[in-house]
């Protein structure tokens, strides 16, 4: 028996890099699932390659109505939401003396309101119909301490550590567990463009970031997609139904807590 035979998933960001490999890994262990995205064309060319099992919805987390589109449409096709990833965000970064007004807003829009609201919609959806469901969220290393570049991104990751305690603490009444997984450096197109802005800012040769910071996980390399995975199987499964309001540290030794 697969581990999430009979489930259903509606993953957020999951057209490309983490969240279509939770997407590939889910339907692997015999869930079906929703690959919500705003990029819609990449979205329904993730669910037409992994196949049958999954079905692209357009969904843009900073638009209320765009969410509970997203969410009944997934409802519809699939029948009910058992497991929720809130994995889409954005990157952003500069020194603090020229972070704008519109920059912060936009990553606090998509990666803290919309991680709390698809969350809202999806919570609501489970209590409505009696689903002990699953949510979770991605949180980062970067929410685990400042860096001096990344002050906004760092400020949204630690946000999902603090949403995630408060709505695990509140939601568990239902039977709705929420967790959180924090991954450390993870290499894929989000890595590539945190790369060039190092080499613009500290001007370091293209690719050059990447190698020191694999280097300096204590694994030994930076990480694939593919290594958060298990967790993500974990935490939506039945072994986890006692782990509430948690976030895992899944980044080669990067961050202990
Ligand atoms: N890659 C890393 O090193 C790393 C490290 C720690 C945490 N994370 C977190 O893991 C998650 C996935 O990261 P990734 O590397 O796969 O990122 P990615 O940039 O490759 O993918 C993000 C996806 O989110 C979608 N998206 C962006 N804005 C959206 C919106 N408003 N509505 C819906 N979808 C939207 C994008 O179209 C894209 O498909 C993010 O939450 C990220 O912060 C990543």
């Amino acid at each position: 028996m697969r581990r999430l035979d009979g489930k259903t998933a509606l993953i957020t960001g999951a057209a490309r890099g983490i969240g279509r490999a939770f997407a590939e890994r889910y339907v692997h262990e015999g869930a079906r699932v929703a690959i919500a995205d705003i990029d819609i064309v990449r979205a329904r060319q993730t669910a037409a390659d992994i196949g049958d099992a999954a079905i692209a919805v357009e969904m843009d987390v900073t638009d209320q109505a765009s969410i509970d589109a997203g969410v009944a449409a997934t409802v519809e096709q699939l029948g009910q939401i058992d497991i929720l990833i809130n994995n889409a965000a954005i990157f952003t970064a500069a020194p603090i003396t020229e972070i704008t007004r519109a920059d912060f807003d936009r990553t606090f829009d998509i990666n803290v309101a919309g991680t709390l609201f698809t969350l809202q919609a999806v919570a609501k959806h489970m209590i409505d119909a009696g689903i002990k469901g699953r949510i979770i969220n991605m949180a980062s290393q970067a929410g685990r301490r400042g860096e001096p570049l990344v002050a906004v991104y760092c400020a949204t990751k630690a946000a999902i550590i603090s949403l995630t305690q408060s709505a695990g603490l509140n939601l568990i009444e239902h039977g709705i567990n929420v967790n959180a997984i924090s991954p450390g450096v993870v290499d894929g197109e989000h890595w590539d463009g945190v790369d060039a802005f190092f080499a613009k800012y500290e001007n370091k040769a293209p690719g050059q970031k990447k190698k020191e910071v694999g280097a300096s996980v204590p694994y030994g390399r930076m990480g694939t997609a593919d290594d958060l995975t298990g967790m993500a199987v974990f935490l939506a499964s039945d072994d986890a139904d006692y782990v509430v309001a948690q976030t895992y540290n899944v980044d080669g030794g990067q961050w202990m807590s």
